[in-house]
């Protein structure tokens, strides 16, 4: 297995540290093209920079449209990115996706299923369109941490699991933050000029809205997910808190509406405060903010009758659901 030196939020130099990683890319991609997929979040967005720093209109910039993203996502991302001179191209991929997530009900096949239709099917389309050898990808160590103690299958992971990206998939992946975790990697996004609400921006898994529902993600239910963590992350935007969720359980519970018996849905709330993503504590939310996000959940999304908040730690809980 590959050890992956560390280094610590305190230790980084992000001027060094950028200088390095803009240097390494240019020197793997050559004068080839490479290809990275944005999601928004800090790590792809870093990644992203240190990419066209390296590489300029060499590196071509995907926001992959999975159909599991939150609401205006894509729209919202390409915008923040097309203000700081990087053009992201969408790519509409949702019925893939969709099409990949049915019948599937195990977390890990869940998560296998993402995998093999981001790196195999949509990647691998890329690859042969725009002649690019390399992907560069934002994995992070927590991610790397989490995989190899087999405790969540990170969608972005490989060498460390054995895994061939270029047997498997056919391009090479480059992976410039692997060293750092989360901490880390914002101070590097600050220092690339990246906007606060990007280097600051909540996680947001590789897995999408497709962690946040226990059981099949159809898409009526990915919808539903949608609908609450828009109303949750409304509601608590104001809250300083490392994370936070709303899970769409699969089991069912007897309510009752409008007089009438309805066997409705349940939404679990989370909400992190962590430093690193590695151990975690449930943010002490007042009851009065709790009571307003219940209020809005069971009113404003359909089929919602019962709405619980997490108060276990990680571990052993962890962060996402699934
Ligand atoms: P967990 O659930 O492992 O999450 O405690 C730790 C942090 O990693 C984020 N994250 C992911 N989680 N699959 C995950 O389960 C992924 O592919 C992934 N990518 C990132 C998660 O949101 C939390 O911040």
């Amino acid at each position: 297995m590959l050890q992956v030196k560390e280094i610590t939020a305190n230790q980084l130099d992000t001027k060094e540290f950028i200088k390095e990683k803009v240097a390494e890319i240019s020197e793997i991609v050559g004068s080839g093209i490479a290809i990275n997929a944005l999601s928004g979040g800090v790590d792809s967005s870093a990644v992203t920079m240190l990419g066209h720093k390296a590489l300029g209109g060499r590196l071509r910039t995907y926001f992959i449209d999975n159909g599991i993203m939150r609401e205006g996502e894509p729209q919202q991302i390409v915008s923040v990115f097309k203000k700081i001179g990087v053009n992201v191209e969408v790519i509409d991929a949702q019925d893939e996706f969709l099409n990949a997530l049915k019948g599937v009900e195990d977390p890990e096949e869940k998560r296998e299923a993402i995998t093999q239709t981001f790196y195999k099917k949509v990647f691998g389309n890329l690859v042969k369109k725009s002649g690019a050898k390399h992907l560069l990808q934002g994995t992070i160590l927590t991610d790397v941490d989490e995989t190899v103690a087999g405790i969540k299958r990170q969608h972005n992971v490989f060498e460390q699991m054995g895994i061939d990206p270029q047997a498997a998939f056919g391009y090479k992946i480059i992976e410039p933050l692997v060293q750092l975790r989360k901490d880390g990697v914002r101070k590097v996004a600050e220092a690339l000029g990246l906007p606060l609400s990007t280097y600051n921006r909540m996680p947001f898994p590789g897995p999408a809205l497709s962690a946040r529902v226990i059981g099949e993600a159809t898409k009526e239910r990915i919808i539903l997910v949608r609908k609450a963590t828009f109303i949750l992350e409304e509601e608590l935007a104001s809250v300083k808190a490392f994370q936070y969720m709303a899970i769409l359980h699969s089991d069912r519970v007897t309510g009752i509406r409008d007089n009438k018996r309805e066997f409705g849905q349940q939404i679990e709330i989370r909400c992190w405060d962590s430093i690193d993503a590695r151990k975690a504590a449930p943010t002490q939310l007042s009851f009065n903010t709790l009571e307003k996000l219940a209020n809005r959940l069971v009113t404003e999304v359909p089929g919602v009758v019962s709405v619980t908040y997490n108060i276990a730690t990680k571990p052993p809980s962890t962060m996402e659901a699934i």
